[in-house]
């Protein structure tokens, strides 16, 4: 049976939430495992330690139909490990740019159709993996669960229904999705295609960034994050259940929806977020400040101020600085910087950098506008003037990016990248 034919959320970021698709299924303040309503089996999910702050501790109670004990043995899927592990090649010290991802032929989901561009860090420990994807089927009769990293999805092309324990989520291009660490869920697709971008979190779960002087608006709000609703499918058949541990794929057979969770209450759960929400903060005078203004969700290490992994984006948006160079000026960084592209042209690099494309520029590698964003940026007239129809992003990291095999060996791949400077004149005059 399922509930909730509609899409229907509850707002919030981090805080407490709790919902039920039947009446009187949450079992309130007298919660009992021992005695649930409806007979439904009391699980919970920790989503950090035991030990975890109270502030920033991650659990949820779930009330299902059964428990997700139940499952036959383990089979490693070598297709699918090989997919998303990628192959080892050396990553050499270069910026790099790769064209949109082409769609392949025939019907895959969105794991069928994932490439693994870079990863850093240490599986299920620390860092991440990038991955851009398209597809052309939705997961029908298989449900995936990743063991090792939290996901943020980033959808440039076609919307995405991620039905999971917690309820669903609907998101469109200029969404981003979250999809907690061991969260079970499948993906759907509302068109005949999607592509975009996905990412594993293997640090720190995402949190909003403290605002400092900014005060206590602006950026990101936590009102504007939407959570699921409970909605549970009680359906028998015969399904496949993936699951990523530890860089391998694993798989096995399940003979019902483990999507049976009827009511849930606590803080770790999915959640989507529109874009367009964003708040930027930005300077009403001269120059400009740095791309960590426009931080949407980070991913803090233990030093403090410095990001295991950091969401940014580049939106639509006035610029009214005087004494400025509008692009982004030439720049090396100890960070390690990889850009994608949701749609329209971004500014350093307005004719190379294409929706559905990508761009790497590792730690410590200059990079900066190309010839024609720099000839136009140092003439420009710096009128008040509104950037529109554009929205890039970029996943910044404390550790260097290593590359995969596909990624680097890839014919989307520009091999002369670096010639979008070539043509950079000499202007020096005594
Ligand atoms: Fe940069």
């Amino acid at each position: 049976m399922t509930t909730n034919n509609s899409f229907s959320y509850l707002h919030g970021l981090g805080n407490h939430h709790e919902s039920e698709a039947l009446p009187g299924a949450l079992p309130g303040r007298q919660h009992s495992p021992q005695q649930v309503p409806y007979h439904l089996y009391a699980e919970q999910i920790n989503g950090n330690s035991f030990t975890t702050p109270r502030f920033s501790n991650l659990k949820a109670w779930q009330y299902r139909l059964r428990p997700s004990v139940l499952h036959s043995g383990n089979q490693p899927n070598k297709m699918r490990s090989d997919l998303l592990q990628g192959k080892f090649t050396q990553t050499p010290p270069a910026q790099m740019r790769w064209a949109p991802i082409s769609y392949k032929t025939g019907h895959y989901n969105i794991f069928e159709g994932s490439v693994k561009y870079l990863y850093n860090g240490t599986v299920g420990q620390d860092g991440c993996a990038i991955y851009l994807y398209t597809a052309t089927a939705s997961m029908k009769d298989q449900f995936f669960i990743n063991h090792d990293a939290e996901m943020l999805f980033i959808p440039q092309e076609g919307e995405l229904i991620f039905k999971t324990e917690f309820g669903r989520l609907n998101i469109k291009p200029g969404d981003i999705a979250v999809l907690p660490r061991g969260v079970c869920f499948q993906v759907e697709l509302l068109n005949d295609k999607a592509r975009g971008y996905w990412v594993e979190n293997y640090g720190q779960v995402f949190t909003l960034l403290s605002r400092g002087v900014i005060g206590a608006n602006g950026t990101t709000e936590e009102l504007d994050f939407r959570i699921p609703v409970a909605w549970y499918e009680e359906r028998s058949g015969d399904f496949t259940m993936l699951r990523k541990f530890n860089g391998h794929v694993w798989e096995h057979a399940i003979s019902h929806s483990p999507l049976d969770v009827v009511a849930w209450c606590g803080t770790y759960y999915p959640y989507q977020y529109d874009l367009s929400l964003f708040k930027p903060m930005f300077t009403a005078s001269i120059d400009h400040p740095d791309p960590s203004i426009f931080v949407v969700l980070s991913s803090p290490s233990l030093a403090p101020g410095t990001s295991n992994l950091d969401f940014i984006i580049f939106p639509e948006r006035w610029m009214v600085a005087d004494h400025t160079f509008r692009p982004p000026y030439y720049h090396r960084n100890a960070m390690s910087e990889f850009m994608g592209n949701i749609r329209g042209a971004y500014d350093a690099k307005e004719h190379g950098f294409l929706p559905g494309g990508a761009s790497l520029h590792n730690c410590m590698l200059g990079h900066g506008p190309d010839t024609e964003a720099y000839d136009h940026a140092i003439k420009q007239v710096l009128k008040p003037q509104y950037y529109e129809g554009n929205l890039a992003f970029m996943l910044e990291s404390n550790k260097l990016f290593e590359i995969t095999a596909e990624a680097y060996e890839s014919p989307l791949r520009e091999m002369q990248y670096q010639d979008c400077w070539k043509d950079l004149k000499l202007n020096f005059k005594k």
